[in-house]
């Protein structure tokens, strides 16, 4: 089966338990997914359930759809996303986004923890993308085009949202975190990078860094979908003797992570 009609039959299950229009989409990156503890009235729909929809590969990690209402917004949080270093295909990866415009989705908004490029900034600031650099290895769009899933060559210098983002920030900065835009580098990991290439990703114009986000937004970009994207710096590689571990990762998202669910909080309501 193509693509196009793997996304129509995962929207034909998914049309049945749920509205025609959905506010926000929230795809939660590593340790941010406490945002679905916020949603009255909850739905869940394990992926597994959703025709062609990846699963996660971590043994005991339930991918999930959380539906529901966040203040006066329908949102939707999917809680368990899918990394290119986990060995899915770029198409496995974007699959989600494809289907949650589909469904009806008007706004994406993506989260993760990031690793620190800019120097001015610290662990546990905040980032709100306003563009990106792309190393991944491959392109989700790669490949014969169809047509009904979008452009051959969709334009990318206006898919972070400048009106979210500026909404996110005036929110961030009203509740005193320390907040930043800037640029995120993709690449696909999984092994974290050596010092030379920290200072060259700082070099080539890049703020932050992770292995998430990039094929996900590019896919958004050729469905229309406007992002906004925070990140959480977990790590500044340029302390002395850092040495980048996932459970300093973990915990620094977790903190942080509790600021991002604010800001989601209010940008909602
Ligand atoms: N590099 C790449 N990805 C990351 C990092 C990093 O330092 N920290 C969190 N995700």
């Amino acid at each position: 089966m193509d693509l196009y009609n793997k996304v129509v039959a995962a929207e034909q299950f998914l049309q049945n338990l749920l509205p025609a229009r959905i506010d926000y989409a929230i795809i939660a990156g590593t340790g941010l997914s406490d945002i679905s503890e916020d949603i009255t009235n909850p739905i869940e729909i394990p992926y597994s359930d959703i025709p062609f929809f990846p699963e996660p590969t971590v043994e005991g990690h339930i991918g999930k759809m959380i539906f529901g209402q966040i203040g006066h917004s329908c949102v939707l949080v999917l809680k368990g996303r899918f990394h290119y270093y986990e060995g899915y295909s770029m198409k496995e990866v974007t699959f989600p986004i494809r289907v949650l415009k589909t469904i009806g989705v008007e706004k994406l908004i993506i989260t993760n923890a990031a690793g620190l490029l800019n120097p001015e900034w610290d662990a546990g600031h905040l980032v709100l993308v306003k563009d990106h650099i792309n190393l991944h290895p491959e392109n989700p769009l790669r490949g014969l085009n169809d047509e009904r899933l979008g452009l051959r060559f969709p334009a990318l210098n206006e898919v972070y949202h400048t009106e979210l983002l500026n909404q996110a920030e005036k929110i961030a900065l009203g509740f005193g975190f320390d907040c930043h835009q800037g640029v995120y580098v993709g690449l696909q990991g999984p092994s974290l990078e050596t010092p030379a290439e920290y200072k060259y990703l700082r070099m080539i114009g890049g703020d932050v860094v992770g292995m998430s986000t990039v094929p996900e937004v590019i896919v958004a970009a050729q469905c229309e979908l406007p992002v906004l994207c925070i990140s959480v710096v977990t790590n500044n590689p340029f302390k002395d003797g850092a040495q980048t571990t996932i459970e300093e990762v973990l915990d620094v998202a977790q903190e942080a992570g509790k600021k991002i669910r604010k800001i989601i909080l209010k940008l909602l309501q």
